[in-house]
């Protein structure tokens, strides 16, 4: 059966304005900076112990807002640690936003950033199929409730949270 919604993948500038709209009426943004603030240390508190890099895969990466401020935190917490950062995003207009606030946001060096233009249930067969499943560290998938990600739930055999 085919579903009745379309997915807002296939119009960027709808879902843009779907987002804005979304941030404008709820209190979305407010609540993510009092998590990223209260409760995001103590969650990554044990991810970097003893360990020379970490890994953190990003799930609906979007332009890069919030990931930006959970990686500041990470780096308050590890500092000098390689931290590698994949991030799934299906949309090109938003991978390039991301480069772009990347780019323009400083203390960045120790952070290593792998794009994958895709959605989570394609990265997932794609790394199944190549044997490539990796171990993170830290996954999170924010602020994707505006998104169609309903049918495409990512499964991961190994999450290293240790
Ligand atoms: C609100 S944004 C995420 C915000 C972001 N985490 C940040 O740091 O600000 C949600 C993103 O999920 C992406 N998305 C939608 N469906 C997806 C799917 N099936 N797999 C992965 N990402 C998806 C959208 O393209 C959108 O950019």
């Amino acid at each position: 059966m085919t579903s009745p919604m379309r997915s807002l993948l296939s119009d960027h500038s709808r879902y843009v304005e779907s987002f804005r709209l979304f941030l404008e009426n709820s209190t979305e943004h407010q609540c993510m900076l009092e998590f990223i603030e209260k409760k995001l240390p103590s969650i990554i508190s044990s991810i970097g112990n003893e360990k020379s890099t970490i890994n953190i895969l990003s799930v609906g990466g979007g332009a890069g807002e919030i990931d930006l401020q959970i990686l500041a935190k990470v780096q308050v917490k590890y500092p000098g640690v390689i931290i590698h950062n994949d991030v799934i995003e299906p949309s090109a207009e938003q991978i390039t936003n991301y480069k772009e606030r990347a780019a323009k946001t400083s203390n960045l060096e120790n952070i290593k950033f792998t794009w994958h233009k895709e959605t989570s249930s394609e990265y997932e067969s794609r790394t199944k199929a190549n044997g490539d499943m990796k171990k993170w560290g830290f996954i999170h998938m924010i602020q994707n409730n505006t998104s169609y990600i309903g049918r495409s739930r990512l499964r991961f055999t190994k999450v290293n949270a240790r």
